[in-house]
């Protein structure tokens, strides 16, 4: 596992976008697994950046959601589809039809979970976005979540509700469901950013990097993969125990 601890939260989009622009130009057809979240914002501006100063193409590239909020409307501003349609998609080279994730609004939720976890297998995720949530979550598997457990439909604990709530009018709009991948889903892919930003997140990074592997921290679950990259400001790289230079 490689940590990148950076200056602060501007450095760590760059060095992000680094090493998701590393694997775009390795790539034919790049498969990027994109995350949602604050975290996230300032990784996809980086990335507009390169674009609109001609210097990345995403021309050949498929890009699939991590999770989907049940019940919003497509073009719900929250609607993570939507999130990275208006945060990335929009400004560069890549259409509607190379934007895949998981339809929250499907008749039946899970045989649509289980169409996405089959989707996302065989597509065969070159770089997989994470963030952590301040429970130590992965996508939208909370705490306890066995590591194997495939795709699903899954309840958002109030921790994470109430997390979330500053991105919609009030708490009551925080959808109760959504579909997740599973940790395994997430472990397939063949590489995995794991980025953090902020003193709340210093605790669940601690947990996740230097705890015991347990499904009490799902972001634990990063210890299991072979080729992981970790990108943290210095304030969620505070509580880290091991001396890592900047970088
Ligand atoms: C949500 C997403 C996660 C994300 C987490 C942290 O719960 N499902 O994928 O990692 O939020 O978000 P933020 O970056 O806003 O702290």
């Amino acid at each position: 596992m490689q940590v990148f601890i950076a200056k602060d939260a501007a450095a760590a989009a760059v060095k992000a976008a680094d090493i998701v622009e590393g694997v775009v130009r390795s790539r034919l057809r790049p498969r990027i697994g994109m995350a949602t979240g604050s975290t996230m914002v300032g990784i996809y501006r980086s990335l507009v950046d390169r674009y609109q100063a001609g210097a990345l193409s995403f021309s050949g590239t498929s890009v699939y959601l991590l999770d989907e909020y049940v019940g919003l409307e497509p073009r719900h501003p929250q609607a993570f589809r939507n999130v990275i349609r208006t945060g990335l998609a929009d400004h560069v080279d890549l259409g509607d039809d190379a934007v895949f994730g998981p339809d929250g609004r499907a008749p039946d939720l899970e045989a649509e979970a289980w169409r996405y976890d089959q989707l996302v297998t065989k597509a065969r995720i070159d770089i997989q976005l994470l963030g952590i949530g301040s429970n130590g979550h992965i996508a939208f598997n909370e705490p306890g979540t066995p590591f194997d457990e495939p795709s699903s439909v899954v309840a958002l604990c109030e921790q994470t509700r109430s997390d979330n709530a500053r991105f919609f009018d009030s708490i009551d709009d925080v959808p109760s469901l959504a579909i997740t991948q599973g940790i395994g889903t997430i472990l397939q892919a063949k590489k995995i950013l794991l980025v953090a930003l902020g003193k709340h997140k210093a605790r669940p990074i601690r947990d996740a990097l230097e705890g015991p592997v347990s499904v009490e921290t799902p972001a634990s679950a990063v210890q299991l993969h072979a080729d992981v990259s970790v990108v943290v400001d210095r304030e969620a790289a505070s509580l880290l125990s091991t001396a890592r230079p900047e970088g």
